[in-house]
């Protein structure tokens, strides 16, 4: 058998047959951007994830630049992030005018700790942290985060690209985050067919900000308040995404069951599952396993071997990347990030995984000798 790290093409029955119907009713209509259905989408995840204010835009990364300009993040301007995410959030930063400065992330939940945050703003005193939440799971203190933030004038900026469909104590993670950002791109857990992102917040002026950025600083049809850029989401992303939506709690399910099966039934202690804290629940966006940076090549070789895909997420840390050098402002280090880098481990994980699929990569793993 062979499995593939992803499978994005499992849609449900009927599925790729209404969408494509109402794509040609909208080419039909001339609705190519913008339009009635970018309203719809919006207006639709707003319901869903219960925040005040939810746009749409082009893709992921700018979301983040259009988030960290309506906060309030101005040129020269520091902004904190874990060490540990993908290259998008480091760029937003550098993409907006301001300065990334780096902080290391825990061993034990690969994510930034409050007490790792309060080191930062101490030693960087920067405007606002980019606050990353990956493999489809929270920050563990996010709530103690939001309040740090909040209380010490820091903006918080919540990079959601992996967690959509997250929550935290029975609440949606995007409902009540001050700015939040997320990637519709096709492989996400909501992706649509292209690219697309979105904006969630909870404070009018930034929602009324970020729309005007997204538009050319647009504040009449020819009358342009600020340099902003052409972020808008085409229609046919969003149509795309009015109707994955519709299946966005099945998915999650499936994905979720791919996960618990993992840790409930891998019994190999080459590898150890993580979990997200108890007080969230997951979207199964990843499966996530620590090796140790010796156990794990002969283990991707024996994956390779066997035809079940993989993924490393993340094989490096930003600070290391070539394109920081020039631009970085200062790093919080202790070597956690290079070592998770080395040491993670992603077997395949995606919505409708057929039961065969994931005994085969159960059974497969389990019979791996280190
Ligand atoms: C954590 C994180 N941030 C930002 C992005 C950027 O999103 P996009 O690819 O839609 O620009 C991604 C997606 O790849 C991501 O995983």
């Amino acid at each position: 058998m062979k499995v593939n790290f992803i499978d994005i093409l499992r849609y449900e029955n009927n599925f790729l047959e209404t969408v494509t119907a109402k794509t040609a009713e909208l080419l039909k209509n001339g609705h190519f951007v913008g339009g009635p259905i970018v309203g719809q989408f919006e207006a639709a995840i707003k319901d869903y994830t219960k925040t005040a204010f939810a746009l749409g835009c082009a893709n992921g990364t700018d979301a983040i630049q259009l988030a960290l300009r309506a906060a309030g993040v101005e040129k020269n301007d520091k902004v904190l992030l874990p060490d540990m995410t993908f290259w998008a959030t480091f760029e937003s930063i550098v993409n907006v005018g301001a300065i990334p400065c780096t902080i290391d992330v825990s061993k034990e939940t690969l994510h930034l700790t409050l007490a790792s945050v309060k080191e930062g703003v101490e030693k960087f005193k920067p405007k606002a942290l980019l606050l990353v939440h990956l493999y489809g799971w929270a920050c563990p203190e996010t709530m103690e985060i939001r309040k740090y933030c909040h209380e010490n004038n820091v903006i918080l900026v919540e990079d959601c690209a992996q967690a959509i469909g997250v929550k935290i104590n029975g609440e949606d993670i995007l409902t009540n985050a001050l700015v939040a950002t997320t990637s519709y791109y096709p492989a996400k857990v909501l992706g649509a067919s292209g690219d697309a992102g979105g904006i969630f917040t909870t404070d009018q002026k930034i929602a009324e900000t970020t729309k005007i950025l997204l538009n050319h600083g647009r504040t009449g049809h020819y009358d342009h308040g600020m340099i902003g850029w052409n972020s808008r989401l085409g229609a046919y992303e969003a149509n795309f995404l009015v109707e994955s939506l519709k299946y966005l709690d099945a998915r999650l399910e499936s994905r979720r069951h791919v996960c618990n099966e993992y840790r409930a039934k891998i019994k190999n202690p080459a590898l150890n599952f993580l979990k997200p804290s108890d007080d969230v629940v997951e979207n199964g966006y990843l499966s996530v396993a620590l090796m140790t940076p010796e156990t794990r090549p002969a283990f991707i070789e024996y994956l390779k071997k066997n035809e079940i895909g993989y993924g490393t997420v993340y094989p490096g840390a930003m600070s290391a990347q070539p394109g920081a050098t020039a631009h970085i402002g200062g790093k919080i280090s202790h070597g956690h990030a290079e070592w998770i880098a080395k040491s993670i481990i992603n077997l395949p994980c995606f919505a409708y995984m057929k039961q065969e699929e994931i005994d085969y990569v159960i059974e497969t793993v389990n019979n791996f000798k280190a």
